[in-house]
């Protein structure tokens, strides 16, 4: 089914970690922990907007062991280099330490909100989420790490403080000013549902994901990119510079997304500035989009749910302009496939992912047209699974 990389079996983690470790009194435990796709609602996040994300059954492994020193050593079974640390350091991001620094990121927090280590521990880790790809390798990373740690430790910290966790990690640690929806998702994901999660107040509620004879075929541009050398930030201004105006004129909002669409129509004029306009323009239509999506769903009516996805995809490439030929070449030419209804790009874009809802008869034809014109117009292979939802972050072994 053009899997980018071959799965990992959780199962054989123990065995590994012997080998890098040796033996210890104290046990090892295996956290799964897992990506997400966004079904719709993109970029609104941050911008107090609705957001419709699902985990997915593709997972990041965490195996850790608590050490009787105050050592902690980082392996990954597919990255070589080893990094040691000291429970008592001060983490500091370090651009040598790779991604190591996602981990350190999430221990700086937890002592920021003056939780204590009482030793020492080993990680190792095993992904099956491809890297900088667009389903959030890096918040499964932080999420899975902090509830290994979190629940190893038996500090009481809940699944979204956790979520929080990842997103001040992000913020304080590697310079991206992410909003919470990833981590959100990882952390209280539950199989065979969607989340919708109003990012404004942080209430969430679950929606049954029923796609009948339809299923979600994740797309990979395999174009790696990373957030903080991306535009993420600069999207992020943009759309706190085009708020900033309509506040100094006199509309009373919070966030963006508060805007109804007719609201939105009425005062777009003060946000002269066309680049900005658009911004907000996606912002407030992308919410809307995601309240019609999630109405679709309820009723069965995967045809519109389909046509929602489309139309978010145009919003992200002609207003919001973070998709690009890799990204626009899947969406645009699953859109045309038949028994697809409906494709878009998930998650930040600039490269990463897209996602397309295909009929279950028609997902290997749609694989082959859609990798023969991605690899005709953009020179290299995108990778392809077929998803089911997943439940969020636990305790495998
Ligand atoms: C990244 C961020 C999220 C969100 C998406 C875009 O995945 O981590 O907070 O902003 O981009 O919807």
């Amino acid at each position: 089914m053009g899997l980018t990389s071959k799965e990992y079996d959780p199962k054989d983690l123990p065995a590994e970690f012997l080998k890098t470790y040796g033996k210890n009194d104290n046990e090892i435990r295996v956290y799964a922990s897992p990506a997400r796709i966004n079904i719709i609602g993109e970029h609104i996040d941050y911008n107090g907007g609705k957001v419709f994300p699902a985990a997915i059954d593709r997972y990041l492994y965490v195996a850790i062991r608590k050490r009787a020193d105050s050592k902690i050593i980082y392996n990954d079974v597919r990255f070589p280099g080893t990094y040691e640390f000291d429970i008592n350091d001060n983490f500091a991001f370090d651009k040598k330490n790779d991604y190591a620094n996602y981990l350190n990121g999430i221990l700086s927090q937890i002592k920021a909100q003056g939780y204590k280590l009482d030793s020492g521990f080993e990680i190792l880790m095993v992904s099956n989420v491809p890297a900088g790809g667009g389903i959030s390798s890096s918040s499964a990373l932080e999420c899975g790490f902090a509830y290994a740690v979190i629940d190893t430790f038996g500090l009481k910290i809940d699944r979204v403080e956790i979520a929080k966790l990842g997103q001040m990690s992000e913020h304080n640690f590697m310079g991206v000013n992410c909003g919470i929806m990833d981590q959100f998702i990882i952390a209280t994901g539950k199989k065979n549902t969607a989340e919708m999660l109003d990012c404004a107040t942080l209430e969430y509620e679950y929606a049954p994901l029923e796609l009948g004879d339809y299923r979600f075929v994740v797309m990979n541009t395999n174009k790696v990119r990373k957030l903080s050398d991306s535009k993420y930030n600069e999207r992020r201004s943009q759309c706190e510079s085009a708020l900033k105006i309509l506040q100094d004129n006199g509309v009373a909002v919070k966030a963006l997304c508060e805007l109804s669409p007719a609201k939105w129509e009425e005062v777009k004029h003060f946000v002269s500035d066309e680049i900005l306009q658009k911004r907000a323009n996606h912002c407030v239509y992308e919410n809307q989009r995601v309240l019609d999506a999630v109405a679709a769903l309820k009723v069965g009516d995967l045809k519109k749910l389909g046509s929602l996805l489309n139309a978010s995809h145009a919003s992200l490439k002609t207003d919001y302009e973070v998709t690009g030929l890799e990204l626009d070449t899947l969406a645009e030419t699953s859109q045309k496939q038949p028994g697809c209804l409906g494709a878009r790009m998930t998650g930040a874009g600039f490269g990463g992912c897209a996602i397309a809802l295909v009929h279950k008869d028609n997902v290997d034809s749609f694989i082959e047209n859609v990798q023969k014109e991605y690899t005709a117009k953009v020179g290299y292979a995108a990778g392809f699974f077929e998803c089911s939802s997943g439940d969020g972050v636990a305790r495998v072994l």
